[in-house]
């Protein structure tokens, strides 16, 4: 599988080894994923890397045609994830920053206050632990000049089946109204699970597109198959 070069150096997760996969991941249904190939950005000034920024050494195979100004916004984890061993950039990310070359858009990452746990299983008993309590886990940064926006790309790993709950505590803390929403998302196995059509009922008043939703293995891998997948996702929600 021949490589696509992006911004940030990922280290090769797949040769250290895939410790996370022990725990079964939750099933879901009726998640519709129009892609299927299955760097800590920022911080309040700092937090919005431009599309300059973003740009420099990415692939940008597809010439951006949308005039409105974009940004994506995305959460994502590093450390020990499922089925990708230990990683330096979460497998959202790399997502993230790909669409951001593609369309020449600024980047917005949402980091927790409290930094989510290294390892895989402690994360996955505290985020279990929050999606049980409807927990609102705080951001540190607010994203003031979110309103300058008109097209915003979320991305997010599938947590539990759903959206992490921290992606709650951003999207409840903004005014959606007129605003065009492409959700992305990297998974272990299932795909969007539906997660397109809860943005869509958080967001009131925006469009909300069809997802996109990436296996993160293969966010890592980062082969020709998820660069078609980003494109072909691209050109149907732009059109
Ligand atoms: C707390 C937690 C819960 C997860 N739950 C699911 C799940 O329900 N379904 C699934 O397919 N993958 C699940 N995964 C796997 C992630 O969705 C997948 O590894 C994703 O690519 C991680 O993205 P990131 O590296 O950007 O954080 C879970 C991972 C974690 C850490």
């Amino acid at each position: 599988m021949s490589m696509i070069s992006r911004r940030t150096f990922v280290s090769s997760a797949a040769a250290i080894g895939a410790t996370a996969g022990a725990i079964a991941l939750a099933g879901c249904s009726g998640g519709s994923s129009s892609g299927s190939a299955s760097a800590s950005s920022a911080s309040a000034s700092a937090s919005v890397e431009t599309a300059s920024q973003s740009q420099s050494g990415s692939a940008s195979s597809q010439p951006a045609t949308d005039l409105s100004k974009s940004v994506v916004v995305f959460f994502s984890r590093a450390g020990e994830n499922y089925d990708v061993g230990v990683i330096d950039e979460g497998n959202t990310s790399i997502v993230a920053h790909s669409i951001a070359g593609k369309v020449v858009s600024d980047v917005f990452e949402i980091v927790p206050e409290e930094e989510y746990p290294f390892g895989y299983d402690d994360c996955y008993a505290r985020a279990k632990s929050e999606q049980n309590s409807n927990a609102r886990p705080a951001i540190s940064d607010t994203f003031d000049s979110f309103d300058d926006y008109d097209t915003v790309y979320l991305g997010y790993p599938i947590w539990h089946s759903d959206l992490p709950m921290i992606m709650l505590t951003f999207i409840e803390s903004k005014d959606w109204t007129g605003k065009k929403v492409m959700p992305f998302c990297t998974h272990g196995d299932s795909g969007l699970c539906g997660t397109d059509q809860h943005i869509k009922s958080l967001c009131k008043g925006a469009d909300v597109k069809e997802g996109l939703a990436i296996k993160g293995s293969d966010a890592q891998a980062f082969g020709m198959d998820v660069d078609k997948a980003i494109n072909t996702w691209l050109a149907k929600v732009r059109s």
